[in-house]
Order: C-alpha cells, then structure tokens, then sequence
C-alpha cells in the first residue's frame, strides 16, 4: 500500500448565511444572495481542489463541543435536519452523509497512544453539528466523499489556550501518521472563523449587504496580522500569538481547529493562498489554503 497523504489544508469557515445565500435544495430557507465575496472564494477554494484526487475529508468544527476529551464520529452514515439554534430562519439543511469509520479509528487510535483522552461517538441518531455541514457543503456540495469529523474538546475553557494548543498539536500529528498509514488521500478543513465578536440584532433582511461590516477595526486588525503570517509562511509564528489573537478577539479559534490544521500540515512555511476575507453579521472570515505540493517547490 502506498503512504497516505495530506493533499490540501484548508481554512473553511461555517457561517450558515453562506450556505443561506448560496439556495441548494437541502436548505429549506431561502435567499436573495449576499456575501458573494466569501462564497466566491469558496468558489476558488474549489477550483484549487479541482485537480487534486482525495478520498476523504477531514473537519475539525467548534460546534460539535466536547467537554471529556476529543470525539470522532464512529457511524456510517447520517440522515437527518440539521437547523442552526441561533439562525434558525436561514438554515434548515436536510443532510446526508457517509462517515469514514475506518480512518475515524485510525485517528482515535493514534490520539490514544500519545496520550489524549478520546472517544468513538456510535449514537446512530447523533445530530451533526452545522459547522461540520457547513463546511463541507461549501467545499464539496456533491457530498461524494466520506468525512471524518473531529469534535473540539473545550480545554481551553476548564484549563487555558496553552493546554488546548498543546492538545490539538498532538491530535494534528495523530491525524498526519493516521492519514499516512491509511494509503488515503485526505483534504483536511479547519471549520472556523477568525475574530468573533458580532452584532447582536439581525437587519430585517439577513442579507442586506448595506449592514455587513467588520465589528470594530480591533477585530480587523487582529486578522490582518494572522492572515499575513499565514501568506508569509509563518505559521509557527501564528500559533505563538494564537493565545492572543483569541483572546482578544473572541476568536473561534478557541476551538483548537486552526491549531490543529497547522499541527497536521507540520507547521507550513510555504505560503499559504487566501482566497477570500469577509464578514458574517461583522465576524471576521478567511477562506485560506495550505497545498503541500509548495513544500517541495
Ligand atoms: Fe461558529
């Protein structure tokens, strides 16, 4: 068996308006559009994708929280209605999705033996979380590959950003020795926004584009400077100030995902291609990919 390997990283944000805006048909709520420039970089995210070959996706989300330990989900497949608990009015997503169990426990298996509390989640009726949705619908809408989805386990809340980072480095090269090992070939997704601190009234039509601005110029400023490490390749960099960065703008990173994703990329210094920033009732968000192939270059 040939080695596995990890084709692409990918920063992919979950704000369920995208999916909202975009009208498929498992999304009852319907739209008039907004927020072109994030899904147009969905857009080029995909394209970058077009010529590679992967098997698998990989999704670290933030709304999947887990409080003991890192959860995999361990069931084939899932059918359900997916409705977002603050946005109930733009997403009700009908999914409908194939999990790869195999490589899941691979994953599990490898966070086990460094030393990570994990667990197999085998709830059949188990309701997936929106931002694993999300994610995925915006990367593949075609649903034709199997994922696996990693929950967030929220160390940072009982313990601190230092214990999660920690953490989700040891996951991140769990995750690249499983893959590895496997002979598959994995896109792996980071479903997370960067600052996080939004509006708290919605206009009355959620995509009035005349309302969407960036929270405060803080907020923008903290996500100018980690999405300009992330273009220069300094990514180690990005995870030192990442205890900061979230800190002081809320961000969704507190999740561990984007740690995680540079942990499992051994810490790219290639740059990175940023194919969208935007925001999302004035959260910050990038559209960001990592391609192994510039490693080599
Ligand atoms: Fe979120």
């Amino acid at each position: 068996m040939s080695k596995g390997e990890i084709v692409m990283g990918a920063l992919a944000p979950h704000p369920p308006h995208l999916v909202y805006a975009e009208n498929p048909p498992q999304n009852e709520a319907t739209s008039e559009g907004g927020w072109e420039e994030l899904r147009w970089g969905y857009e080029r995210l995909r394209e970058s994708l077009s010529d590679r070959d992967y098997d698998v996706i990989i999704v670290h989300t933030p709304h999947w929280a887990t409080f003991i330990g890192t959860h995999f989900l361990g069931v084939e497949k899932f059918k359900s209605l997916s409705v977002d608990p603050i946005f109930p009015n733009l997403f009700r997503y009908n999914y409908d999705l194939k999990v790869d169990v195999e490589l899941s426990k691979a994953i599990h298996d490898n966070a086990a033996d460094s030393g990570l509390l994990v667990k197999m989640m085998e709830n059949p009726d188990f309701r997936i979380d929106y931002g694993t949705i999300t994610s995925c619908h915006l990367v593949n809408p075609e649903w034709n590959k199997p994922i696996v989805c990693i929950s967030s386990n929220r160390s940072k809340f009982y313990f601190s950003s230092e214990v999660m980072q920690a953490n989700m480095i040891k996951l991140g090269e769990a995750t690249r020795k499983a893959v590895e090992a496997s002979g598959k070939k994995a896109l792996l997704l980071s479903s997370n926004s960067l600052s996080h601190r939004h509006f708290t009234v919605e206009p009355e039509v959620p995509e009035d584009m005349s309302k969407e601005h960036v929270t405060n110029h803080n907020q923008y400023l903290w996500d100018m400077k980690m999405i300009n490490l992330m273009k220069e390749g300094k990514t180690k960099e990005m995870i030192d100030l990442m205890p900061d960065f979230t800190e002081q703008t809320v961000a969704e990173t507190e999740a561990g995902c984007l740690t995680w994703l540079m942990s499992a990329l051994d810490f790219p210094d290639y740059k990175a291609t940023v194919h969208a920033y935007g925001t999302v009732i004035g959260t910050g968000n990038a559209i960001v990919g990592w391609d192994p192939r510039k490693a080599k270059i």
